[in-house]
């Protein structure tokens, strides 16, 4: 079959399987089958594919009829310009966090060696986005899931950034493991039970899951069905990470260290009431091109 009508049934199958964007999953998934770009696509539609060709497109093509983002077929998503790759142990990088790093980076102007830890890490998109544009930051990243920290790490050394950032398994910011090496709070003690790992930041920065489960069924189907729930629900409204993340963030930064988070659509008052009038000052949201308010960043008092 020649790659021109491999394209057409490609995207009629998909279509007929109700998958949004057929066409540009048809190609995706076409690129990533052949090892090619999308010019090669359009300057070679008489190309004949091989038998193999056919049928490993074929495969993948009966996998995002079933819903399976592209992203987990082919291993790969682009975020702050850099390659990540997933796997369906992390949440998808989505477009909309990269206004979580360009928050940080806006208040990170002119600091010397900050010291930031991304709570959350899932692939690693922020913390090495950050890492990749704060040269002489002191990075940390965290993630409960011991799974998302193996990709996250795989992730830093593809982008050559494993010896800028640290990667820790915590619950919030307490460790899991209380033997690990890296434990910088001077408060640290290993008779009390869970300590903060972390001391004197300058940045706390996270994407925490933040969808309560009183609201699954706003949940685009593929997210519920294929994206890990641990990365997308928190609690019946949302807030379970989120409010021990304020809590131990206080403690964590130093005073005048930033926490920045990504929240969902409706949580804006939810969040700053959270933040409280004394702890934390000079409340900032920034809304994403939509407007809908998408971070809000706080100063710790
Ligand atoms: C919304 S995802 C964000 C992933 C990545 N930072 C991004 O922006 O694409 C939330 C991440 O938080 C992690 N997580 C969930 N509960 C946590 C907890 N209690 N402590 C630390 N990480 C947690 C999940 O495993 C997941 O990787």
């Amino acid at each position: 079959m020649r790659l021109k009508q491999a394209l057409a049934s490609a995207v009629e199958r998909l279509d007929n399987s109700d998958v949004g964007s057929p066409r540009v999953n048809a190609e995706v998934l076409l690129m990533f089958v052949l090892g090619a770009d999308r010019a090669y696509l359009y300057a070679h539609p008489e190309r004949a594919l091989t038998a193999e060709e056919e049928t490993r497109y074929d495969e993948v093509l009966a996998q995002r009829a079933t819903g399976v983002p592209s992203q987990y077929i082919t291993g790969h998503q682009e975020f702050w310009g850099l390659d990540f790759v997933v796997s369906p142990a992390v949440l998808i990088p989505r477009p909309e966090t990269e206004h979580l790093v360009e928050a940080v980076l806006d208040l990170a102007r002119g600091l010397a060696r900050p010291k930031l830890v991304d709570v959350g890490t899932g692939s690693g998109c922020v913390a090495l986005a950050l890492a990749h544009e704060l040269k002489d930051a002191e990075v940390y990243a965290v993630d409960l899931s011991a799974d998302a920290l193996e990709v996250a790490r795989a992730n830093a050394a593809r982008l050559q950034l494993e010896s800028r950032v640290t990667f820790l398994q915590c619950n919030v910011l307490k460790p899991v493991n209380l033997n690990s090496p890296v434990i910088l709070s001077e408060d640290f003690s290993p008779s009390r039970r869970t300590p903060i790992a972390f001391h004197n930041l300058d940045f706390v920065v996270s994407n925490p899951p933040y969808v309560g489960f009183s609201e699954a069924d706003k949940v685009q189907r593929s997210v519920l069905k294929f994206e890990p729930r641990m990365a997308v629900f928190s609690g019946e409204n949302g807030l379970d990470v989120i409010a021990p993340l304020i809590e131990q963030a206080h403690q964590a930064l130093q005073t005048g260290g930033w926490l920045a988070l990504e929240m969902g659509y409706s949580m804006r008052d939810a969040v700053v009431d959270l933040l409280g009038p004394t702890m934390w000052e000079d409340i900032r949201v920034v809304p994403d091109l939509q407007g809908i308010p998408r971070v809000v960043a706080a100063r710790r008092a």
